[in-house]
């Protein structure tokens, strides 16, 4: 004779009865929770690795050395980061590179250190939305024949919708624009969003960040701006765009504040660290 019942444990139901049903149900639920838990736990590492070659390819592209839009192996990011790259971490408040015996550069998360009392503090009160402030920055430092050829610095700040974060690549003068990359941005496409739109980025090279009084004056303007050699302070603006170009121009201005990198690029004017 068929068993028409069914053990879970030490319950017994019956197979059509409800109780049997709300048992299989959550035993169903439990074991997908189960395999959800192990895949996003599994996966973890691999889409962090993801996320920091998408950003290190954002590096290379601010620095001219990779095109916009075009694949890069992880493996020969590796290899391009090794030999052009030395990552370097600069104390915000005194504009010195730290030592990397004193402080691991590769092992700083910036985002982390902006949530840790230790490593941050509150901002002071800036129009770029940028509400904490960290203790130390990632700069990558690109040489040429042993001497300084550029800089790449993080910089983010409020947009419309969210905060933008990007790269600006500056020259070994510590205020002409190499390269710019908005890498993660909540913008609507079209609009603000265009600041991901590498025809609009290549708009920035050869801008000045700094005026004659090295006080932090690049401008996204409403309209047009002139050829980088006329115009070196003032770059296009996106059209219907205002409040996203006006937050680019804001996160340029708080960066290049004595808030941000403006001790180290006033040092490196100096000569005062060399790196
Ligand atoms: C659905 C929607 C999305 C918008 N997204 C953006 C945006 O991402 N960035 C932005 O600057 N303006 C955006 N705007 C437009 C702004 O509200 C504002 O009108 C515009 O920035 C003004 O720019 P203008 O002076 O160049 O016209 C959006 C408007 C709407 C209705």
């Amino acid at each position: 004779v068929a068993d028409d019942t069914i053990a879970l444990g030490r319950w017994r139901f019956a197979r059509e009865s409800p109780g049997y049903t709300l048992a299989f149900a959550a035993v169903v639920c439990i074991v997908c929770a189960l395999l959800v838990a192990i895949a996003a736990v599994s996966l973890q590492p691999a889409q962090e690795a993801k996320q920091q070659h998408y950003v290190q390819k954002n590096v290379l592209i601010a620095a001219g050395l990779l095109a916009p839009g075009v694949d890069i192996s992880a493996a020969e990011l590796r290899r391009v980061f090794a030999e052009r790259i030395e990552l370097r971490l600069v104390d915000l408040a005194n504009g010195t590179l730290v030592p990397p015996e004193v402080m691991d550069a590769a092992g700083f998360d910036p985002r982390r250190a902006r949530s840790d009392p230790a490593l941050s503090q509150p901002a002071p009160a800036n129009r770029a939305g940028v509400m904490r402030l960290p203790r130390y920055a990632l700069v990558y430092v690109l040489k040429q024949g042993g001497a300084l050829d550029q800089l790449v610095l993080a910089i983010d700040g409020l947009g419309m919708w969210g905060t933008v974060y990007g790269f600006i690549a500056l020259d070994a003068d510590a205020t002409t624009v190499r390269g710019l990359t908005f890498h993660e941005q909540k913008e609507t496409p079209g609009l603000g969003g265009e600041i991901g739109n590498p025809a609009w980025q290549a708009l920035w090279r050869g801008r000045r960040i700094f005026d004659d009084k090295w006080q932090p004056q690049l401008t996204v303007i409403k309209g047009p701006a002139g050829a980088p050699a006329q115009d070196p302070l003032r770059v296009d603006g996106l059209s219907g765009s205002t409040v996203t170009s006006n937050a680019v121009t804001h996160l340029v201005h708080f960066w290049f504040s004595p808030a941000g990198y403006g001790p180290l690029l006033a040092n490196l004017r100096s000569g005062k660290v060399q790196p």
